[in-house]
């Protein structure tokens, strides 16, 4: 809910022009211009909409000034204590916490859709060994329309978002099989969530496999802490897509493909292939910062900066602890870890960073968990999409609700040539 707590006035080439300003459950506000291009002719012109809201929504909540997240105003750090992924994307998805026989009832879905349809393995089998999982996940994704068709009631989709929820980790751990050479590892019901898609991971036919609890804690940490961030580029790119009436799949494929991206979910194996370059180059990290400091270098120190966050993101303080201790459960030194956090206090003193507000993000520790956890680096940004689904799924469900959602249309202001007449041969 947001409510009208004031008016903005627009003086326009003489004319004054009122727009109501909304203030959303936390203080934040708005101007509403929806009315805009009718009453002025004007449009505005945001490039990445930084200062666009395109949506009111009840799921997350960030104050990147004061490093704040929270799902449904639960805090981040509270859920990452306290609750499981499972938990947390009944929380997203449903609106609140589950109970215990919601938990149940929940838990019991997702262990008996885990399986893929026996042909769709043919699938993986086109794909040469090299293909980016990423691309195999957003194809099996979209895929999987052509099995479960919409008919576009409450049940189809509800049932529908329980079956992308629980067969999304299959698909990743078959795709990661497929590139190895191995076996698929079929789920299993008896595991939780994150033992489940461990086991389909590293199992082997031929040797009983125990899933390690402190690798089921470290993954169902990062899936929490990944699970929303508002309007980020791939959950905009799913409720663009679902504006348009597009089912379920096509809509989340299409947020895998936003998520893959260097700038956004792909940002986590970018920061680890810098890392392991820093460290073939003898660890001289004061080198790669000045290089992230020249423009014309075209590099970037991956894992830093932030559209939001403005002082520290909450994500990548907690796994900063987190990736300490799972390297000291695990029994692990990296030297990836040292290099990590020699970059970050030497760019936490550069006033290039401080006057830019560039902290280090999610994806700055989260890939040296998961290389301490055996997954390899092309398959990091598929653990991004593990656990941004339940908020794409919760973001979906909401734009379709909202009684405000029309399709998605930005405009534009045209800079190209004006009307003119199509030259002979001769004349071009
Ligand atoms: N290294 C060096 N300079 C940077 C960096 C960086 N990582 N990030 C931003 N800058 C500079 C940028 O060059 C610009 O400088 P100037 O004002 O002199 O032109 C200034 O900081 C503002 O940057 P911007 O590109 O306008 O900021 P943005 O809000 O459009 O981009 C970002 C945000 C995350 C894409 C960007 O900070 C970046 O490319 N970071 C590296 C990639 C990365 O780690 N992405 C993961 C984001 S967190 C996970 C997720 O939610 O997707």
């Amino acid at each position: 809910m947001t409510t009208q707590v004031a008016t903005a006035r627009l003086s326009l080439e003489g004319v004054e022009y009122e727009f109501p300003i909304v203030e959303g459950t936390e203080g934040e506000k708005a101007i509403d211009i929806s009315q805009l291009r009718a009453k002025t002719g004007h449009i505005t012109i945001d490039p990445g909409y930084g200062n666009t809201g395109a949506c009111k929504s009840s799921i997350t909540f960030i104050d990147g000034e004061k490093g704040i997240l929270s799902y449904r105003g639960y805090p981040i750090d509270e859920l990452a204590a306290r609750v499981d992924f499972i938990e947390v994307c009944h929380l997203l998805i449903f609106g609140h916490l589950p109970d215990r026989a919601e938990l149940d009832h929940f838990k019991h879905d997702l262990m008996h859709h885990s399986l893929i349809h026996e042909e769709m393995k043919k699938f993986f089998e086109g794909y040469p060994p090299s293909a980016h999982p990423m691309a195999i996940l957003s194809a099996m994704v979209a895929s999987l329309s052509a099995y479960y068709p919409e008919r576009n009631d409450d049940r189809d989709e509800k049932l529908n978002i329980i079956r992308l929820l629980a067969k999304l980790k299959t698909i990743a751990a078959f795709s990661y099989k497929k590139s190895i050479g191995q076996p698929y590892v079929y789920p299993r019901n008896d595991l939780s969530y994150c033992g489940d898609f461990l086991h389909m991971m590293f199992a082997v036919p031929a040797e009983p496999y125990k899933v390690s609890p402190v690798l089921e804690h470290a993954l169902n940490l990062l899936l929490v802490l990944h699970a929303d961030h508002e309007q980020n580029c791939s959950t905009s790119t799913v409720r663009m897509v679902g504006s348009s009436g597009a089912n379920l799949f096509a809509s989340i494929a299409a947020g895998l493909c936003a998520l893959w991206g260097p700038l956004h979910g792909g940002a986590n194996q970018e920061v680890l292939e810098m890392l392991e370059a820093i460290h073939r180059d003898g660890s001289d990290y004061q080198k790669y910062v000045e290089m992230a400091k020249r423009k014309d270098s075209g590099f970037r120190l991956f894992g830093f900066g932030h559209r939001v966050y403005k002082s520290l993101d909450p994500r990548a303080n907690i796994l900063k602890h987190t990736a300490d201790r799972v390297l000291d459960e695990l029994g692990h030194k990296d030297p990836l870890l040292d290099i990590a956090r020699e970059l970050e206090a030497v760019a936490l003193n550069d006033s290039y960073f401080i006057e830019r507000k560039l902290y280090p993000n999610v994806d700055f520790y989260s890939g040296i968990i998961y290389r301490a956890m055996g997954i390899p680096t092309n398959m990091f940004t598929v653990m991004f999409a593990l656990g941004r689904l339940p908020g794409w799924l919760a973001q979906w469900k909401e734009m379709k609700r909202d009684p405000a959602n029309r399709i998605n249309r930005p405009r534009q202001i045209y800079t190209g040539e004006n009307r003119r007449a199509i030259p002979t041969f001769e004349q071009r």
